[in-house]
């Protein structure tokens, strides 16, 4: 049974979708730590309603990034966290976190990657007119949605004709793939 830790920054669907997925599989992992640098944000109200730990933190009361990483790090060892799992964590993991935790951390990313890194990609997406897009889970190495890919799915856009019937698209995929894939990973 393997102990998993969510960094979330916004509304925290996918952090639903596993939960309630390995909940199904229950011998497999389980999400024991919820860490967030937003601690307003609808994330950490669903994880107050499912009795989760939590840590939230705002960048601006630490030093640098490795401050807020250390405390970050001293979480995960109490709550002895085998993967990380981003989940629309909007800030780059740093070397403080990644040294200790290279391979065992991974996150999803809405487009199909090397496509459209970065912030807004399924903006970037649509800027493009590109006729198909999708979703990558992939490990998070020192750079910027540059990791080994571990999964893709593909999704047609060329009939979907506002953005949010695109992003409803996207979660829908999301919520399926980051589950099975975590599921998968563990599994190996
Ligand atoms: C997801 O669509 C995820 O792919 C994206 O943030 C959203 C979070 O949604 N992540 C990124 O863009 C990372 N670069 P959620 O808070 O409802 O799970």
């Amino acid at each position: 049974m393997k102990n998993i830790a969510v960094f979330a920054s916004g509304t925290g669907t996918n952090f639903l979708a596993i939960n309630k997925a390995l909940n199904v599989n229950s011998r497999i992992a389980k999400v024991v730590l919820v860490v967030s640098d937003k601690p307003d944000s609808l994330v950490i109200k669903h994880a107050q309603k499912l009795n989760k730990n939590i840590f939230t933190f705002n960048s601006k009361d630490y030093k640098n990034k490795s401050d807020y990483e250390n405390s970050i790090l001293s979480k995960l060892e109490e709550f002895d966290i085998d993967l990380i799992v981003l989940a629309g964590y909007m800030r780059i993991i740093g070397k403080t976190i990644l040294s200790k935790y290279y391979k065992k951390i991974i996150n999803i990313h809405p487009s199909l990657l090397p496509s459209f890194k970065g912030i807004d990609a399924i903006g970037q997406a649509i800027e493009y007119k590109v006729k198909v897009t999708g979703v990558t889970v992939h490990y998070v190495d020192e750079g910027v949605d540059t990791g080994e890919i571990i999964a893709q799915e593909t999704l047609d856009i060329s009939n979907l004709t506002s953005r949010e019937e695109i992003e409803k698209e996207i979660h829908r995929i999301e919520h399926l793939l980051y589950p099975s894939t975590i599921i998968k990973l563990l599994e190996e």
